[in-house]
């Protein structure tokens, strides 16, 4: 041991005393070394009757093969992320992740450590969720309310080429059952075009279960998708996963790209032939699931870095609907931000009119990394800014926009021109230029400009802009004049 690593070796022993995953450490006869109090907890043991112990002794049921210590002191390999189901020293079930790793020296074992992450509380707390479900389901059959979605295709606010083009999409795959899969950043609305598909389509009567694949351990989403018999491990009871649960209906796998391969190869096997087993469970049953599913990294990364498998991205594939960032909609900004003031005037029975010129140009030239939640985020935030009495959102009713070196100063309405001279002539292209918004607002402006030039006469104004009337008259509805 170094100077260096012996003068902190107590802090770090202090270290993994605190940390709030177990850390069991082993020599290379498999006695005890070092042993903290997180696996105390876990194991139901003391800590200081641990140490210097043996594994068997501690664990006379364990053997050579089964323990994961031992294991790894005989083979030198390490494994990973292994889920265990038992019931502990006081009589506790436990459910943790392991993973063990061979400790080296000079390429020979010197010893072995394993760390145990506790998820049983996560367990509970699934296994509530699915009962809760399956609750809501029974008492919805009475009902007859069958799902809990909030959003149909009315509710989605956009007329930019991009958003029409997915949404006609949409629309058109709510007609079938194929699986649909739905890419686009974080807040471009994944969640209220999958709700909406299922809303229009023949399912809607049936239940609509959204699933996070990232939410969930490895471990316990294959329960949670087919199911558990009783018996199938320590714990284990027999309980319907999503899939049955939402059979005839629609299942919404949010951030596919976060599920396991191996479950993704599972889910393709359902996908093709239409059957189901629950884990432990001998027998197959067929279900009628139409599968949406999403996932907010482009889907060529998410293939290149294997994080996706082909076959199954073929699979879902079979309509693809790709959101486009709100940076490439500027001209949908207007119309969201009037959109939700109706909404927040509504929920907080509140009479805003509108934002002033400069808080649009300023919402027009931010880049909106959040999307449209972040926008819907940026109207509610105004909403609790304004003074009783201001019925219009200013400029300093806006958020401060994170990381943004605004293209439009504060408080202040710079004129486009130097803007856009600015922008074109910044060297760097590190911070991001929303180009349609910018365009939109000098159309805007000068359009503007010649209707008053024009004394309000829209056949003059066109003329003096060489726009035919017609064209002039969509202009002036798009841009609220
Ligand atoms: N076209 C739209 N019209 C109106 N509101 C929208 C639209 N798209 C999104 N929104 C708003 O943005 C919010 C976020 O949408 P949603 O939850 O569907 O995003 P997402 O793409 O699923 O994001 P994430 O990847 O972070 O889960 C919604 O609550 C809704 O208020
Ligand atoms: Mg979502």
């Amino acid at each position: 041991m170094s100077d260096i690593t012996a003068q902190w070796s107590d802090h770090l022993e202090w270290l993994l005393g605190m940390i709030n995953i177990g850390v069991h450490i082993v020599g290379k006869d498999g006695t005890t070394v070092f042993y903290n109090n997180k696996m105390a907890e876990i194991d139901g043991l003391e800590r200081e009757s641990v140490e210097g112990k043996s594994v068997f002794h501690l664990f006379p049921s364990l053997t050579d093969e089964s323990s994961t210590l031992i294991r790894v002191l005989h083979t030198g390999e390490q494994i990973i992320d292994k889920m265990q189901t038992y019931v502990n020293l006081t009589g506790k079930q436990i459910t943790s992740i392991n993973s063990t790793y061979p400790l080296k020296k000079n390429g020979d074992i010197v010893g072995a450590v394993e760390l145990a992450e506790d998820i049983t509380r996560i367990v509970q707390l699934n296994d509530q969720v699915l009962d809760l479900r399956q609750q809501l389901f029974r008492s919805s059959r009475k009902t007859k309310k069958t799902n809990d979605t909030q959003y149909h295709f009315s509710d989605l606010i956009g007329e930019s080429q991009l958003f029409v083009q997915a949404l006609t999409i949409a629309k058109k795959a709510s007609r079938t059952s194929s699986p649909v899969l739905i890419s686009g950043p974080t807040g471009t609305g994944k969640e209220l075009i999958a709700q909406s598909i299922h809303n229009a389509g023949i399912r809607h009567d049936k239940p609509f279960i959204a699933q996070n694949c990232a939410a969930v351990p490895r471990d316990l989403m294959e329960g949670l998708l087919f199911g558990t018999t009783k018996g199938a491990f320590t714990g284990a009871i027999d309980r319907p996963g999503i899939f049955e649960q939402a059979n005839g209906g629609t299942l919404f796998l949010d951030e596919i790209n976060s599920l396991d391969l191996q479950l993704q190869a599972k889910l393709l096997r359902v996908l093709q032939d239409g059957k189901i087993r629950r884990i432990g469970g001998m027998a197959e049953q067929n279900v009628n699931v139409r599968i949406l599913a999403a996932m907010n990294i482009p889907a060529r990364e998410a293939i290149d870095k294997g994080i996706i498998r082909t076959d199954l991205y073929y699979r879902l594939n079979v309509v693809n609907i790709e959101l486009p960032p709100l940076l490439k909609r500027g001209e949908d900004i207007p119309l969201l931000v009037k959109h939700f003031i109706d909404k927040f005037n509504q929920t907080f029975g509140m009479n805003v009119t509108g934002v002033s010129e400069p808080a649009m140009r300023q919402l027009l030239s931010y880049s909106w990394p959040g999307n449209i939640r972040e926008l819907r985020h940026a109207i509610e935030s105004a909403f609790n800014m304004l003074d009783s009495g201001e019925a219009q959102i200013e400029v300093h009713h806006l958020p401060l926009f994170p990381g943004e070196t605004s293209l439009i100063h504060r408080e202040s309405a710079i004129p486009v021109a130097p803007v856009l001279s600015a922008a074109a002539s910044r060297a760097s292209c590190t911070t991001p230029i929303n180009l349609p918004a910018v365009i939109d607002k000098i159309e805007r402006d000068m359009i503007a400009d010649a209707l008053k030039e024009c004394g309000g006469n829209i056949s003059r104004a066109a003329e003096f802009l060489n726009l035919k009337r017609q064209s002039l008259q969509y202009k002036l509805k798009k841009y609220n004049l």
